[in-house]
C-alpha cells in the first residue's frame, strides 16, 4: 500500500506542556492532565500544532518522571487512562497532536524489573536486564569502571546482596534511581515495542525519545579513556557509554513499528529524539529516512547571543542535517535549560551586568527568527509569555536531582520549573483551581505582570508576538520554501531571505541598525523606527521586489552572497 505523503512534522511547532507545572486540575499544586485538558483551547488559541507532554507515568519522582516505575499507566499524581484518553481526544478535536515521552534509556528503581533484580542472584536473568557487575578491589568495594554520572558522581552504586551482604554493583547513567537497562538483552527491545503499541493504540500521535543517544553501552563495559574528567564535570563525552552503533538498530524498528499505523491509516505517527551529539552531522545520522523524524538540534540552544554564533550554528545544522533530507527541530528552551530571557540578559564579555528587559528583548528576537527557519520548532511552556527563570529560590524548596548529586544550586534545574501563571495578582495565579493551594515550587510575586491573562490584554506582549508569527508562518508560501539564503546585512546582523519575497533579519547589536529591507516589516519583536532596525530586535519583511543588499562584506557568519 502507498502511504499517502502527510508530513505535518516537517515543519511543525510543538509546544511542550512540562505537565507538573502546566495546570493543576484538582487542586493539590502540582499539574496533571485534567489541567493540561483544560489548557488546551489556549495552546489552540496560540496556534502551535501539537504538544509533547512530559512523563506522566507512575514514578517515585526522583527525577520528575524522567525514573519510570511503569510505563503502561499513568500516575495518580497525574490523573488516570481515562484522563489521558480525554485529554487526546480533545486534544484531537482542537487539531492538535499529542507526543508522549518515553524513557527508554533506563527506569525506576521502583520499576518491578529493578526490585526482581534486586532479590535474584548475580548472573540471573532478571539481573541481565541490567548492568550488573562485580566491583574491583580486594573485596570488589570499587566501582567496576570509572564512569561518572550525568548528574555528579560515580554512575555505578552498589547493592546489598538478599543474604545482606554488600554485593554487585549496577550502573545508572543518572542518579541511582535510575538504573540503565541492558539493550543487548532481547527481552528489553521487546518490552519497549510493546510500550509503543500501548501508546499508539490510545490514538498518541508519537513520542518524544528521552536520552535517545543513551541506550546501548560498549560491550564489556572498559574504563573511559578519559579518567580524569573532573568530578564535576558531566560525563557527556564518555564515548564508552553514550552514542554506539547498535542504537540505530532501536531506531531503525521503532520507526517501522511507527510505519506500521501509518500503513493502516495514513497518519505519519513521529519519533523525536533528544540526541545531543557533538556535531549536526552526527545527529543526520539518527535522522536517516528510516529512522528519527526529528531531533532537537540543541546547538543553538547554546548559542551566545552573538550574531556570528548564531549564524554558524544555523549554517552547520542546513549544512549538515538539512541537506540530507531531514527537517532541522529548533529549540530555544526546555525543561532542562535557563529559559532564553535570563540566559541572553548577559551578553559576551567581562563584567556585564545582567539586564532583563535587554534578555526579554533578545529571547522575542531569537524565537521570531526560529519560527523563520526551515524546519520544526519546539517551545517550551511559558516562553511565549516571556517568563524569566525564577532565580534565587531558596535551597529548601529545591527538587532537582542534579542539586543533591552535585550540591550546587546553581546547576539545577527548577528555576525553568515554577508552575505557570494564568491569571490574577497572587500566588498560585490560577495555576491551581485552588485559592490559596501551595504550589510544588513557589511562584514569586513578579509573576503576575506575565500571566496568560495580562500577557493576553497586552497587545504588545510577547504572547502576541508569538501568535502572530504562528499565523504568518501557516499562511506565507515563501516559509513553505525549504530553501534558506543568506545575505550581507550590517555588522552584528544576520539576514536571510526565504522562497520568493520573504526576509528575516536578526539585529544581535545594543543600537539600532539601518533596515535591510524597504518598507514596514510584516513583524517585528521590537517596534522600529522608519528605516531602522531596532537594537536586540528581529523582524520579518515581505517583498515585492529584490531586497536591498547592505553591508561590505562585514557580515558575520558563513556562505553568504
Ligand atoms: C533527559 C531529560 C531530563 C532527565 C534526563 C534523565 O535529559 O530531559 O529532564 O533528567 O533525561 O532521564
Amino acid at each position: 500500500m502507498v502511504i499517502p505523503r502527510a508530513p505535518w512534522w516537517r515543519d511543525a511547532v510543538m509546544y511542550q506542556v512540562y505537565l507538573r507545572s502546566f495546570r493543576d486540575g484538582n487542586g493539590d499544586g502540582v499539574g496533571d492532565l485534567r489541567g493540561a485538558r483544560s489548557g488546551l483551547s489556549y495552546l489552540a488559541a496560540l496556534g502551535v500544532d501539537g504538544v509533547w507532554l512530559s512523563p506522566c507515568f507512575p514514578s517515585p519522582q526522583y527525577d520528575h518522571g524522567y525514573d519510570v516505575a511503569d510505563y503502561r499507566a499513568i500516575d495518580p499524581l497525574f490523573g488516570d487512562l481515562d484522563e489521558f484518553d480525554r485529554l487526546v481526544d480533545d486534544a484531537h478535536r482542537l487539531g492538535l497532536k499529542v507526543l508522549v515521552d518515553v524513557v527508554p534509556n533506563h527506569c525506576s528503581a521502583q520499576h518491578p524489573w529493578f526490585q526482581e533484580a534486586l532479590r535474584s542472584a548475580r548472573g540471573s536473568a532478571a539481573r541481565n536486564r541490567f548492568h550488573f557487575a562485580d566491583g574491583r578491589g580486594h573485596n570488589g568495594e570499587l566501582p567496576p569502571n570509572n564512569w561518572r554520572a550525568m548528574f555528579g558522581g560515580p554512575a555505578w552504586t552498589r547493592v546489598r546482596e538478599p543474604d545482606g551482604r554488600p554485593g554487585q554493583w549496577y550502573l545508572h547513567l543518572f542518579t541511582p534511581h535510575q538504573p540503565d537497562l541492558d539493550w543487548r538483552n532481547p527481552e528489553v527491545g521487546e518490552h519497549f515495542d510493546d510500550v509503543l503499541r500501548f501508546w499508539l493504540d490510545r490514538g498518541v500521535d508519537g513520542f518524544r525519545i528521552d536520552v535517545a543517544v543513551g541506550l546501548y553501552k560498549h560491550p564489556g563495559l572498559p574504563d573511559s579513556p578519559d579518567p580524569n574528567a573532573d568530578e564535576a564535570a558531566r560525563d557527556a563525552v564518555n564515548p564508552l557509554a553514550w552514542n554506539q552503533p547498535e542504537v540505530h538498530g532501536v531506531w531503525r524498528r521503532w520507526r517501522a513499528l511507527c510505519d506500521s499505523y501509518a500503513a493502516v491509516d495514513g497518519a505519519e505517527r513521529v519519533l523525536v529524539g533528544e540526541v545531543a551529539v557533538p556535531t549536526p552531522a552526527d545527529q543526520a545520522l539518527y535522522l536517516r529516512p528510516d529512522e528519527l523524524h526529528q531531533a532537537f538540534y540543541f546547538d543553538l540552544l547554546h548559542a551566545p547571543w552573538d550574531a556570528d554564533a548564531f549564524a554558524l550554528r544555523i549554517d552547520a545544522a542546513l549544512r549538515d542535517i538539512a541537506s540530507t533530507g531531514a527537517p532541522v527541530t529548533w529549540v530555544l528552551n526546555n525543561h532542562d535549560q535557563q529559559r532564553s530571557v535570563t540566559r541572553y540578559s548577559r551578553s559576551l564579555g567581562l563584567g556585564d551586568i545582567p539586564d532583563l528587559d535587554r534578555g526579554a528583548a533578545r529571547a522575542r528576537a531569537a524565537a521570531l527568527m526560529m519560527l523563520a527557519l526551515p524546519g520544526s520548532a519546539y517551545l517550551y511552556q511559558g516562553e511565549e509569555l516571556g517568563l524569566p527563570e525564577v532565580t534565587g529560590l531558596p535551597r529548601h524548596v529545591l527538587t532537582d536531582p542534579i542539586v543533591t548529586a552535585t550540591g550546587d544550586p546553581q546547576r539545577g534545574r527548577d528555576g525553568c520549573r515554577v508552575p505557570l501563571p494564568w491569571s490574577g495578582t497572587q500566588a498560585p495565579f490560577g495555576f491551581s483551581g485552588a485559592a490559596g493551594a501551595d504550589t510544588w515550587l513557589p511562584q514569586p510575586d513578579w509573576f503576575a505582570s506575565y500571566s496568560v491573562e495580562s500577557r493576553r490584554r497586552d497587545g504588545g506582549s510577547s504572547w502576541h508576538l508569538y501568535r502572530e508569527a504562528l499565523q504568518l508562518r501557516r499562511s506565507l508560501a515563501p516559509l513553505r520554501d525549504p530553501e534558506l539564503r543568506w545575505l550581507a546585512g550590517p555588522p552584528e546582523t544576520i539576514v536571510f531571505t526565504r522562497g520568493n519575497g520573504f526576509l528575516c533579519a536578526v539585529n544581535f547589536s545594543n543600537s539600532p541598525v539601518a533596515a535591510p529591507a524597504p518598507g514596514q516589516p510584516v513583524l517585528s519583536s521590537t517596534p522600529c523606527d522608519e528605516g531602522k532596525l531596532a537594537a536586540n530586535s528581529a523582524a520579518w519583511w515581505l517583498l515585492d521586489r529584490e531586497p536591498v543588499r547592505l553591508g561590505s562584506g562585514t557580515a558575520p557568519g558563513p556562505a553568504r552572497e
